[in-house]
């Protein structure tokens, strides 16, 4: 049963099958971060810094993890991020991921860059929805993706801020990764010891970016790297006074998605934002940039009673969402912890690490004596 996706248990095994199962462009493309990938680490590694302290004897056996985000009930604190280009990974792409996570009644996030149209997800997936926006120098194409998004009944938007420039991702120059695909005589050789990954792509429907693909030639006729695609086509001049007006455009739960200083999550709350998520871009953009885990109290404590706070980042256990929630987040999220096992298993995996990260909440809290998590505060943690 080697390199079945029933013997994965955790994010690790998934990842170890998603590296034999992808083209190595594909795979590095989706595990690197930036430069010397000091924060993409140190996401996950910063949950080590506390420890869990346990009430026993307490007769828990039964818990309720829902929690509500940006007033969407979901039945657990963890949700799929909005991540980009998923048909490269499998062919279901995003198609998949929304699916898993409405089996599990948890939000999904649709990224700008997403392989799948906003109206296609709008059909599908009925669990709460979040459009992730990418504010581009061409202004048509946000106002079409905001548009459509409203008219899709998207319950929530999420602006990403974190892109200013594009982060180094220095495995995607080694590997000369771009989309569409453009591959050197190296890279070619080992898509060809690929071929099960190879024939997928031949054989489904053809690639495309479908929010962008009437806007810009860039990621649909030209290739381009993802570094690069921000900087040439993203809008440099983004600031709080257009995140304002995005907001106000938008009329909906809103998030502010990339905040990292306490600063800068009280002018979100001053933009009428209804959540911050924590996040560094999963350590793909600035590199020595702080981690969310280790920013999330003094976040929490200077607007969590007035937005949600959302911990994005490193997660890759269940007791990592323990200890973010037990700081004050509302939810997490993740990226790369649904994306191995989408490359590995497509809609199967994808469903069987979201089940398998949900049986860990359940089975930590019940170990930690807590029935609903709202009861996990500081106090069940204890700083080394
Ligand atoms: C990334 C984008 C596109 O590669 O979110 O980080």
């Amino acid at each position: 049963m080697f390199g079945s996706i029933n013997n994965c248990h955790n994010v690790k095994d998934f990842r170890k099958l998603a590296k034999r199962k992808l083209p190595s462009p594909i795979f590095h493309y989706i595990d690197g971060g930036s430069d010397d990938e000091v924060t993409y680490r140190r996401n996950t590694e910063s949950f080590e810094k506390c420890d869990l302290i346990p009430d026993v004897l307490s007769g828990v056996n039964k818990v309720d993890m829902s929690t509500t985000v940006m007033g969407q009930k979901i039945d657990m604190p963890l949700y799929c991020a909005p991540t980009a280009l998923q048909r490269l990974f499998h062919p279901d792409g995003e198609m998949a991921v929304g699916k898993a996570a409405q089996k599990y009644g948890t939000m999904f996030g649709l990224s700008s860059l997403g392989t799948f149209s906003i109206e296609d997800i709008a059909r599908e997936i009925k669990t709460p929805k979040l459009f992730q926006l990418y504010v581009h120098k061409d202004e048509g194409l946000n106002r079409s993706m905001l548009d459509k998004a409203k008219e899709s009944n998207f319950e929530a938007l999420a602006l990403t801020v974190d892109t200013a420039a594009g982060g180094n991702r220095e495995r995607d120059l080694y590997t000369g990764f771009t989309y569409p695909l453009k591959l050197s005589f190296r890279s070619m050789l080992d898509f060809v010891l690929k071929p099960s990954w190879g024939i997928n792509y031949i054989t489904h429907k053809r690639f495309e970016l479908s929010q962008l693909k009437d806007h810009v030639a860039e990621g649909t006729s030209i290739s381009i790297s993802v570094g690069d695609y921000f900087t040439k086509l993203l809008d440099d001049k983004l600031d709080w006074k257009k995140a304002e007006e995005i907001n106000k455009y938008w009329g909906k739960p809103f998030a502010i998605k990339g905040i990292m200083s306490v600063a800068d999550a009280k002018k979100a709350v001053d933009i009428g934002a209804s959540a911050v998520m924590v996040s560094n871009h999963g350590g793909r953009q600035l590199d020595g940039s702080v981690s969310s885990f280790d920013q999330l109290a003094d976040i929490v404590d200077a607007v969590g009673d007035k937005v949600d706070v959302i911990c994005e980042g490193g997660i890759r256990r269940g007791t990592h969402v323990l200890k973010a929630l037990s700081l004050g987040a509302k939810a997490c999220s993740g990226g790369r912890m649904y994306l191995y096992a989408l490359a590995a298993g497509g809609q199967r995996g994808v469903e069987r690490i979201i089940g398998k990260l949900r049986e860990e909440i359940e089975r930590d809290m019940i170990l930690m004596g807590v029935s609903n998590i709202k009861d996990l505060t500081r106090k069940n943690l204890r700083f080394r």
